[in-house]
């Protein structure tokens, strides 16, 4: 008997050392432990001992049937953490992760380039009226920007005579926040705006502006453009140089268009460029009094500043997108090529 006990544990040794899969390790425990394996069989046997020798063959199957089930356990938890170890040859199934749209990250970019310089956050209304929208703006009563063709009236009860649109430039914030806070002041506010244009490869009738503008005493033109010069060198490269033309604008004066050293030919001249050098990227001026007046805000004391971009534009310039459709057909293909690491 203790041979045939030395022979089965020599073999279980064997094979269990052997067993590769969990399978192979499983099949073991049956073969050795279950109920047709050898150990039940010589359980059974036991009757048939003398009964004197009985309790030590006993112990003797018992105690080779332990050291087998440790054996097969110890094999099983080996191929337990192996299956948790990484397969590298496996072929992983791919997930795909959602990216910040191309305007998404323009609008954060340029927030966060202000915020450094000390600009704060606030985004406005969609929905505005005349006064925000035109006549707090010093935009004449028959300006063409009123025009139906212009501006999307809504059909909403007017307030005090002034009727109700969609905002067409994010402009209105200025009147906004000057008409509720105190000098100095300095904001930064993207959102989307509204015209009814016909849309193609460079027209949406809805789009995204930011609107910047700070009020303090002894603020002027320099002022403005320095910070402006500042942020076209963090959001287009420490090389960028900006440029002033004179412009107009009902809501400032001075008024001025401003343009960036190209973005793509730093400046040599390409067909983004058109052979200019240079691209527009925003309007700006010195806020005018009668605004300033309107929104409640001592202008003899008080000077400001404005300026106002175009996001897709911007976009567009940064990342060579030729037609502004692509911006909001939310085509993954298109937009995957966007991931921000
Ligand atoms: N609101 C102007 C536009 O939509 C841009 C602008 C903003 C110009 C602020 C000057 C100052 O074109």
């Amino acid at each position: 008997m203790h041979e045939r006990l030395q022979a089965i544990l020599s073999e279980a040794r064997g094979e269990v050392a052997a067993a590769s899969t969990k399978e192979a390790v499983e099949a073991l425990r049956v073969k050795y432990l279950g109920k047709k394996a050898e150990f039940t069989n010589l359980m059974k046997g036991l009757k048939d001992v003398a009964a004197a020798d009985r309790p030590a063959v006993g112990k003797a199957i018992n105690d080779t049937k332990t050291e087998i089930e440790a054996m097969i356990e110890a094999a099983a938890e080996r191929g337990k953490k192996a299956a948790d170890a990484y397969d590298v040859s496996f072929q992983a199934k791919r997930i795909s992760f959602g990216s910040k749209h191309p305007l998404s990250q323009v609008i954060e970019e340029v927030c966060a380039i202000f915020k450094g310089l000390g600009f704060r956050v606030a985004e406005g209304n969609e929905i505005e009226d005349e006064w925000f929208n035109f006549d707090a703006l010093n935009v004449p009563a028959n300006h063409t920007s009123r025009d139906v063709t212009d501006t999307f009236y809504l059909d909403l009860p007017q307030r005090d005579g002034y009727k109700k649109l969609l905002r067409c430039h994010t402009s209105p914030q200025q009147i906004r926040i000057m008409a509720n806070e105190k000098p100095p002041l300095a904001v930064i506010s993207p959102g989307r705006v509204y015209r009814p244009d016909a849309v193609d490869a460079s027209h949406l009738f809805m789009f995204h502006q930011i609107e910047g503008f700070a009020v303090q005493e002894d603020l002027n033109l320099s002022h403005l453009k320095g910070v402006l010069q500042k942020f076209a060198q963090e959001m287009f490269g420490k090389e960028t140089q900006i440029r002033f033309r004179p412009s107009f604008f009902p809501f400032t004066e001075p008024s001025a268009e401003v343009d960036v050293s190209c973005i793509i030919c730093k400046g040599k001249g390409c067909p983004v460029c058109k052979r200019t050098g240079w691209l527009e990227v925003l309007g700006c001026g010195m806020i005018h009094p009668n605004v300033l007046k309107a929104s409640g805000i001592d202008s003899e004391k008080y000077k400001g500043f404005a300026f106002g971009m175009g996001v897709e534009r911007i976009a567009m310039l940064r990342y060579r997108i030729s037609d502004i459709r692509m911006l909001i057909e939310n085509d993954v293909k298109f937009l995957e090529q966007f991931y921000e690491v």
